[in-house]
């Protein structure tokens, strides 16, 4: 057996999800990937990482954004892996592709229309392909709910109602950074929910066709605290000010957020700790959608971004019965007597059902009609969303094998979960339903073909 070459890789937006990647290529794939070029607006987070790449790993060379084309082809780059900021992935991959090298993006594929239009021209151009990296789909929970839903246990499946709650750590962290732009972030309904959309695309194997969707921002912004009678605020969460509260994010008190972030500012002044109840933030903290599906399923579907306990509760019917999936990533956010952020998966004890080491719990309950329940064994898994991480950067750097799940999105996959939220953007604008069709994306966007 011939063992490949290593292929050369490029890191676009070296930030927190970087780490992911370059840990990736510079440890366990370090056999099939090799980094050789990187880049980043902020010059100290290049800075940071290239100070704990591991021994022996040569320094990558450092390169403008701007200048991605000339480096391509200068360094022989094979593979582009994007990971700034939701708004440039569509620029950053189409430059990629027409370039000639493969690209890696995170999800979501983009923010817009525009966005989804420029990513399809530069695949038909170049006849290109890339991957959009949804590691949700290979968290064995979600992996066992796609198997029953294809084992047809439940029949055909009718309808969907999906609950995604963030928490006041995790879901108030998205009104801290740029995620709270909306015309950087695409808001929730693009950034977190692409997510969730992709995996009910993938579970109940559907395209979405139409997209009812209604919320706002009830609960952080300065207009919500005002109506709170939340009086003054310290304008970024890394003081000594004895304004600071639960919401307040010290950048001091963690070495990768101060090493990233914090002393970083003397480049772009980009603050990762702004206040939560800010004046202008423009994404929305609430939000609930209908969605309907081409083969005649619909779904509800809401997201809660101040709740205070974090995870997901979905329920699929089907013409045979019913399938639930329950998922607490998080029991509770607590807090300590100087109201730093203290985390108990315990402290909802009646929804951990699992007493072992995991800081979470999980179940998969399948009751046909007529039947008593069966619960679904789960497989242990570990790491990152649910242990999607690890499995993901397998088929992304070793390639994928034959897999019965379909994990591995293509970009038809990452267009079909985004339209869901561009639409649902377009619905929040004008107060009406939106058909998929009429945002006028081409075939990635309404057919059931994948293309790679
Ligand atoms: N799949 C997941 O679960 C997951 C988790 C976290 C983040 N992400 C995605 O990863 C991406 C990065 O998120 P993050 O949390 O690392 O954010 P981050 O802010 O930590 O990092 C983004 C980096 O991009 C840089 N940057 C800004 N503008 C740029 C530009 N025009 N060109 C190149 N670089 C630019 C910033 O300086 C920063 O270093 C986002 O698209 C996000 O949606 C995915």
């Amino acid at each position: 057996m011939t063992i490949p070459a290593p292929l050369r890789y490029a890191i676009v937006g070296t930030g927190s999800r970087a780490q992911l990647y370059i840990d990736a290529i510079t440890g366990a794939h370090r056999d099939r990937a090799l980094l050789v070029a990187w880049a980043d607006t902020n010059p100290g987070r290049l800075g940071y990482h290239h100070d704990r790449l591991p021994e022996g790993i040569p320094a990558p060379h450092r390169f403008d954004p701007g200048d991605l084309a000339t480096v391509v082809a200068e360094q022989h780059v094979d593979r582009v892996i994007v990971t700034a900021p939701d708004a440039f992935h569509a620029q950053l991959v189409a430059t990629a592709l027409d370039v000639g090298a493969d690209a890696i993006v995170e999800k979501p594929l983009t923010t817009t229309e525009e966005g989804v239009r420029t990513i399809a021209d530069a695949v038909g151009r170049t006849g290109r392909n890339f991957t959009i990296t949804f590691n949700y789909r290979y968290s064995p929970r979600n992996s066992a709910l796609r198997e029953v839903i294809a084992r047809g246990d439940i029949g055909e499946v009718t309808s969907v109602h999906f609950e995604w709650m963030l928490d006041t750590a995790h879901g108030a962290d998205y009104f801290r950074r740029w995620h709270r732009d909306k015309s950087i972030s695409g808001g929730l309904l693009i950034h977190k929910a692409s997510h969730h959309f992709d995996l009910v695309n993938w579970w109940i194997d559907d395209v979405p066709t139409r997209v009812f969707a209604s919320g706002g921002l009830r609960f952080y912004g300065r207009e919500n605290a005002t109506a709170r009678g939340i009086g003054e605020r310290p304008d970024r969460g890394t003081t000594d000010s004895p304004l600071r509260d639960a919401f307040s994010l010290d950048l001091r008190a963690d070495d990768q957020l101060r090493g990233l972030y914090l002393d970083q500012e003397r480049y772009d002044g980009y603050r990762r700790d702004q206040d939560v109840f800010d004046p202008g933030i423009t994404i929305e903290d609430n939000l609930s959608l209908v969605v309907d599906y081409a083969r005649g399923a619909s779904m509800s579907y809401s997201l809660n971004a101040h709740s205070p306990w974090e995870g997901y509760m979905v329920s699929v019917n089907g013409t045979r019965g019913r399938a639930e999936l329950r998922v607490v990533e998080r029991g509770a956010v607590l807090l300590d007597e100087q109201h730093r952020v203290v985390v108990d998966p315990s402290a909802r004890p009646d929804l951990v059902i699992d007493e072992g080491s995991r800081p979470a719990s999980e179940s998969l309950v399948v009751q046909r009609h007529f039947a008593a329940a069966e619960e679904i064994p789960i497989p242990a898994a570990e790491g990152g969303h649910g242990g999607g991480d690890a499995v993901l950067l397998r088929d992304v750097f070793r390639g994928v094998g034959d897999d019965p799940l379909h994990r591995a999105a293509t970009w038809h996959d990452g267009v079909r979960a985004v339209v869901v939220g561009l639409a649902g953007n377009r619905s929040l604008r004008t107060g009406q339903a939106v058909r998929v069709a009429d945002l006028d994306l081409g075939t990635a966007a309404t057919s059931a073909e994948s293309e790679r």
